[in-house]
């Protein structure tokens, strides 16, 4: 028999020597819960196309956001689904200031002071096509929704968010949001900006949740592809990012997530800035669609793509189950 010096076994023979040798591991500090809200009082309405996951009102989100901070979660991305009657073709009621993400937003972040709130910026729950911006003749206009999107994010951070998201891919819209937070003297506001955000088939199920499907319409396009870019393309994702640092980002995000592990890990060797990745709701139904049917196992899954994120280069990631994955990971039970 020959003698083997070099046996990359050993560091998995037990527990306690995998434990010690783990790359990577997920913290429940790390981890950011989505949150769709209604109005309405004590409302919980279960989303067919997310399984466990309920649009909640505003009191009702307090209870969830109880239960996640018990497990150490402390960011919350808020997503209100709007009424239909308030949709608009230039999404005017995203400036209300009695808008409910402005209201849930005033409210959690007052009765939470520990946890950060992450509003969204984009026209999409507020347009009447669904799109992210103003449609003008068949078209996604780009700097007249920029300036729109510059006071929505005025409008949130002066609510009470500590983190605003511009998640629309407006060319120019972090540096137009990051001068009007700083003429507004809203100097610590962390700009998360989804700078690698992919026209992607993976967001269905988001879109069901907020009614925010785009619309087929004659002359309007019924798809994102004209400002989200094309799942092909990773060098593209660098000259986005530099352009949201250069423009005034704290945070760089990609999503979907497991799909572009790639440019997660480009995005993280290339820049010192932070990334972030978003499980989206496609990829968070596909692991609830299998688990249903017997064929994996939800929670080991589900732990096994967020350490994979982290490990690509992730400092935060955003995920419906963030709840179940952090009490799984408490309870140690990710080597069983
Ligand atoms: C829109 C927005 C989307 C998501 C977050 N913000 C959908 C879209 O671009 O149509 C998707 C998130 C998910 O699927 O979980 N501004």
């Amino acid at each position: 028999m020959t003698e083997r010096s070099k046996r990359p076994r050993r560091l998995r023979a037990s527990r306690a020597i995998r434990a010690m040798s783990r790359e990577a591991r997920v913290h429940p500090a790390q981890l950011i819960l989505p949150l769709f809200l209604v109005e309405g009082d004590d409302a919980r309405e279960p989303i067919d196309a997310l399984p466990g996951v309920d649009r909640l009102s505003i009191d009702a989100a307090s209870g969830v956001i109880d239960r996640a901070m018990s497990h150490g979660i402390l960011g919350f991305a808020l997503f209100p689904r709007i009424d239909k009657s308030q949709k608009t073709v230039d999404g005017s009621s995203a400036l209300r200031d009695d808008s409910l993400a402005c209201r849930a937003i005033q409210t959690l972040s007052r009765r939470f002071p520990e946890a950060a709130f992450i509003a969204d910026v984009a026209l999409d729950p507020y347009s009447s096509f669904g799109h992210d911006g103003i449609v003008r003749d068949g078209r996604v206009i780009n700097d007249e929704t920029v300036d729109v999107l510059a006071a929505m994010a005025v409008l949130m951070a002066e609510a009470g968010a500590a983190i605003v998201a511009p998640s629309d891919m407006m060319d120019g819209r972090v540096g137009a949001v990051r001068s009007a937070l700083e003429r507004a003297g809203l100097h610590d506001t962390v700009i998360m900006s989804y700078a690698a955000k992919y026209a992607s088939a993976f967001y269905g199920p988001f879109r069901e949740a907020l009614g925010s499907m785009p619309v087929v319409a004659d002359g309007v396009p019924s798809n994102k592809r004209t400002y989200q870019m094309d799942p092909a393309n990773a060098d593209e994702a660098i000259r986005e990012a530099a352009l949201d640092l250069e423009e005034g980002a704290d945070i760089l995000l990609v999503k979907p997530g497991l799909p572009y592990l790639d440019v997660v890990r480009t995005l993280a060797t290339t820049f010192e800035a932070p990334v972030a990745a978003y499980h989206v709701s496609g990829e968070y139904a596909m692991l609830r669609a299998a688990a249903d049917r017997g064929l994996i196992d939800f929670r080991h899954a589900l732990v096994e793509s967020l350490t994979c994120l982290v490990r690509a280069g992730a400092r935060q990631v955003l995920t419906y189950a963030a709840i179940e994955a952090a009490a799984f990971l408490q309870s140690e039970g990710v080597d069983d």
